[in-house]
């Protein structure tokens, strides 16, 4: 009996439960529609909106070697996650993999961490997406009232919409939510490249100079609550501008990245999990990193950083050199290309609580397979409903960097976990290994662990206080409710499955 033990779950249990009557998903997905989910959900409003605030108020011309940095940071964990979802080819991603090592309790404090990046992230990209909207109706003259649309609306429509939309998408199947994807992905890659292309003449050498702005001192402002918690527990600031602010600036443009490790969620929907799932999760990284820093080194180059826009840097720097028509499409493209990082993040959390809920973490009968879609449409409505309330009506713009800080401990979490599974499951098949073990894990961890600690006191308060909910809440339902449980044990045998085991 597991009751007092960690509750891990094993690898075979795991890949078992995928075949799970009425439990079960349609494997419809190559590594090449993987890759393009990964760009899907990656490009989004990280590279049209943040590039331009990091610039001007971080890293100067040298935004590009913050991507580089938040590039690196997320090259590693992807390797740890390539090994993983190789390796157990699971729906639920960070979740499942914690499972197998770490147990029960931990699988559910990362898969309740998940709802940060995943539904918390598709409630703010929703919102940003309003803002785009706005924006160019107001430019075409017929821009909705500021409480109804926009970045502070009081009931938000058009997130709710965008949502609401992504969310039929998803029920109607993963083939079909994977061509809509191909054709925004297409758009979004086109946008980019002709701000590449075209941008390009208009480089000024001269906007590269200071490359790296002298550092100044952090501002007055930066203290107490705001401040990042590396500043209160050693002392010092990071400051702005300088070798300080770049690093500074990798961990906001973190978000600009965030997306690649959804693709391990995908993994029940892959035809050859073993090997696509390591293509497309590094395959879309690596396109990404390179597209990043193309672009933030042609927009720093168009117009000197300190004038750059802070909301639609890309289309400004057009409309700056006098080629408006640019940015009009531009910020068009921008918002074709949100949507599919809204429709991703949802697939994402679906597919986390799906994984949840068919362990009995959450109520089973959420997990159940639309018979003709093959979707789990319950847990797709709910993540929904979810993420529009979210985004109707919460002040997320103070919530953001939640995100981030959900999704680095995820990767923390990844990064130790695929050094303890080659130690405790040696005899797995591994189809992709993290090289160098265990210094590029161990590197990894202490990467994002950074990273976490230049996010300020503020974000770090949220997310201890959403963790304890999520603590409290398994021990109320979950525990007791669970395969390891003597309860979701009798359950099981009674539907006829076999109940888990504890290694
Ligand atoms: N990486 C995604 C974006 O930048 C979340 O919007």
């Amino acid at each position: 009996m597991a009751t007092n033990r960690a509750r891990v779950k094993s690898v075979e249990e795991s890949i078992r439960d995928t075949d799970e009557p009425g439990h079960r998903l349609k494997r419809h997905l190559s590594g090449l529609d993987l890759a393009v989910f990964g760009v899907g959900v990656i490009i989004g409003t990280g590279i049209f909106v943040l590039t331009g605030v990091v610039a001007r108020d971080q890293s100067g011309p040298a935004v590009a070697l913050s991507f580089v940095i938040a590039g690196v940071v997320c090259g590693l964990a992807a390797l740890c996650y390539a090994e993983f979802a190789s390796t157990v080819p699971v729906a639920g991603s960070a979740y499942t993999f914690s499972y197998a090592t770490f147990g029960e309790l931990i699988a559910w404090i990362i898969g309740w961490d998940l709802v940060l990046e995943m539904a918390l992230g598709a409630a703010t990209v929703a919102v940003g997406w309003s803002g785009y909207l706005n924006q160019l109706l107001g430019d075409l003259g017929i821009p909705l009232p500021a409480a109804i649309a926009g970045e502070e609306a009081v009931f938000n429509i058009p997130a709710v919409f965008v949502v609401a939309l992504m969310t039929t998408v998803l029920i109607l199947g993963i083939k079909f939510s994977s061509r809509v994807t191909s054709v925004i992905v297409a758009i979004k890659i086109a946008i980019v490249l002709l701000v590449i292309a075209v941008g390009v003449f208009f480089v000024e050498a001269a906007n590269y100079t200071p490359f790296v702005p002298p550092a100044q001192p952090a501002e007055a402002g930066a203290s107490g609550w705001d401040a990042p918690l590396i500043q209160t527990l050693f002392g010092f600031s990071p400051g702005t501008f300088g070798w300080g602010g770049v690093i500074t600036g990798a961990s906001i443009v973190f978000f600009a990245f965030i997306g690649f490790d959804i693709v391990a969620t995908a993994a029940e929907e892959t035809k050859h999990p073993a090997k696509d799932m390591p293509r497309g999760i590094i395959g879309s990284l690596a396109i990404c990193t390179a597209l990043y820093v193309a672009v933030s080194l042609v927009v720093v180059g168009m117009q000197p950083y300190t004038e750059l826009s802070a909301t639609a840097p890309l289309a400004e720097a057009f409309s700056s050199v006098g080629l408006p028509i640019f940015a009009g499409i531009i910020s068009l493209g921008a918002l074709t290309g949100l949507t599919s990082v809204v429709m991703i993040l949802l697939l994402g959390q679906s597919r986390v609580l799906f994984a949840m809920s068919r362990d009995r973490l959450l109520p089973p009968a959420l997990a159940e397979v639309h018979p003709r879609y093959g979707t789990p449409y319950k847990i797709t409505i709910f993540t929904g409903v979810f993420v529009a309330v979210l985004a109707a009506v919460v002040p997320l713009e103070e919530l953001a960097s939640l995100v981030n800080i959900g999704t680095l401990f995820a990767f923390l979490l990844v990064s130790i976990g695929v050094v303890i599974l080659r130690r405790t499951r040696p005899d797995l098949p591994r189809a992709f290994r993290v090289p160098l073990m265990p210094v590029l894990p161990i590197v990894s961890a202490i990467a994002c662990l950074w990273l976490m600690a230049n996010l300020p006191i503020e974000t770090w308060v949220r997310f201890v206080i959403w963790m304890v909910l999520g603590v409290a809440i398994y021990y109320l339902y979950g525990r007791r409710r669970s395969r390891f449980s003597p309860h979701g044990a009798a359950e099981r045998e009674q539907a006829g499955q076999t109940p888990g085991g504890a290694r």
